[in-house]
């Protein structure tokens, strides 16, 4: 029984609060929180029961790689916050973008991407779409003119990062749907940078939002987990393909996410604030050569990060001077942040993305993929800005 009281709409923390936990779900002695069902079947006590689940007149579940009340929660809340029709949540992020692409994008179709992005996504797009005879075109994420002539080739969807990894460059989301669209091509923004509390893809016209569930939205560096929210009909293939290749999300996994996202919206305020902060800090700071950040005024797409996200997220990318091994040398002198590779959770985290990411690479394909040997990415997590700005003091007084 749903109960009579469950906020229809709502905030951003009630939503994240509330939301896919007061309605719909069934009410299990009368525990408050969702249990886990830790279940890979379920039953029917008769076949009339069977025929009517199979005709839609009994709501259940069938399977476990088709569906679970704990992971039908997450997603309901998930889609309760990007404001979306239909979600579907997968084992990982990876889980998520590999099962749309190949569930969305034809045999020998087109896709056109950005350049900055995360290098797994690059990976399977170069190493694996064109097996099936996938092609891409890449282009900058604020290159409408690239953009434009790309399109004049029939192309199935638009894939981009919004915030990208690891500059945080920012794709005019508004202006590539309308492009996109008007060609038949669909939308789909990775916003695992920049969550529904600092952006939603859907409303300013994606079709499809896509999350590392592992970041912020469970939160705690404990789970991986993915999702893709849209309409109904969109996800439709991405679903049944899930159910086939079965990379979907264990039902405790479920749990810690949908535990994870009702404060959500408290922690994303605390790290967007602690990352604001120190990208201005850093940018006067004599030792640092740049700063990337959506918030700082010299970022290059400034105007339209603040026309189409309320927040800037926790992650800020900077340049050391003058080397490498001055670099390190910070890094490793850092007393909060621990050296590893993620971001989103309570913990700050800290990379040197030609040490942590692209050590398989020379310095000339690094520099070809636009990867500085000091560039720093800085994951805030949720401690006291005060002290993660002394930190970063004390450790740039050490080089
Ligand atoms: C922007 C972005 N998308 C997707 C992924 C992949 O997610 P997962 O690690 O949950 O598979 C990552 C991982 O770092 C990421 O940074």
């Amino acid at each position: 029984m749903s109960d009579p009281k469950a906020p229809q709409r709502g905030g951003d923390s009630t939503r994240a609060v509330h939301g896919g936990e007061r309605e719909g779900r069934p009410r299990v002695s009368d525990a408050l929180s969702t249990p886990i069902v830790q279940t890979s079947t379920f039953w029917f006590r008769d076949t009339q029961e069977l025929i009517d689940y199979q005709e839609g007149r009994h709501p259940s579940y069938e399977y476990g790689r088709y569906g679970n009340p704990t992971t039908q929660a997450a997603a309901d809340k998930l889609r309760e916050l990007e404001g979306g029709e239909a979600c579907v949540t997968s084992a990982s992020g990876m889980a998520a973008i590999t099962t749309l692409l190949l569930a969305l994008v034809p045999r020998d179709g087109h896709i056109v991407t950005t350049t900055d992005c995360y290098r797994r996504t690059r990976q399977f797009i170069v190493t694996v779409l064109p097996k099936l005879g996938i092609e891409t075109t890449v282009v900058e994420p604020s290159d409408i003119d690239a953009l434009e002539r790309a399109l004049e080739r029939e192309t199935a969807l638009f894939f981009s990062e919004s915030p990208t990894n690891p500059y945080l460059r920012v794709v005019d989301i508004p202006r590539v749907a309308g492009l996109c669209h008007a060609r038949g091509a669909r939308v789909v923004i990775d916003a695992t940078f920049a969550t529904p509390i600092n952006q939603r893809p859907l409303e300013l016209g994606a079709d499809v939002v896509l999350h590392s569930g592992t970041k912020y939205l469970a939160g705690h560096n404990d789970v991986m987990a993915g999702a893709l929210v849209g309409s109904t009909e969109t996800l439709a293939p991405v679903r049944e393909l899930l159910g086939i290749m079965g990379s979907v999300l264990d039902p405790h996994a479920a749990y810690l996410l949908l535990r994870g996202m009702k404060s959500l919206a408290l922690r994303v305020g605390r790290a967007n604030a602690n990352a604001s902060a120190i990208a201005l800090h850093l940018e006067r700071h004599p030792k640092i050569e740049r700063v990337h950040y959506p918030g700082l005024e010299s970022h290059p797409q400034y105007k339209i990060a603040r026309a189409q996200m309320s927040g800037f997220g926790g992650v800020v990318s900077f340049e050391v001077t003058p080397d490498f091994e001055a670099t390190a040398k910070f890094v490793d002198a850092l007393q909060i942040p621990y050296i590893a590779p993620s971001f989103g959770g309570c913990e700050s985290l800290v990379e040197q993305p030609a040490v942590a990411s692209y050590w398989d690479k020379s310095p000339e394909e690094r520099a070809e993929l636009g990867i500085k040997d000091n560039l720093v990415r800085y994951a805030c997590g949720i401690e006291d800005t005060g002290d993660l700005i002394a930190d970063l003091d004390q450790a740039l007084d050490r080089i």
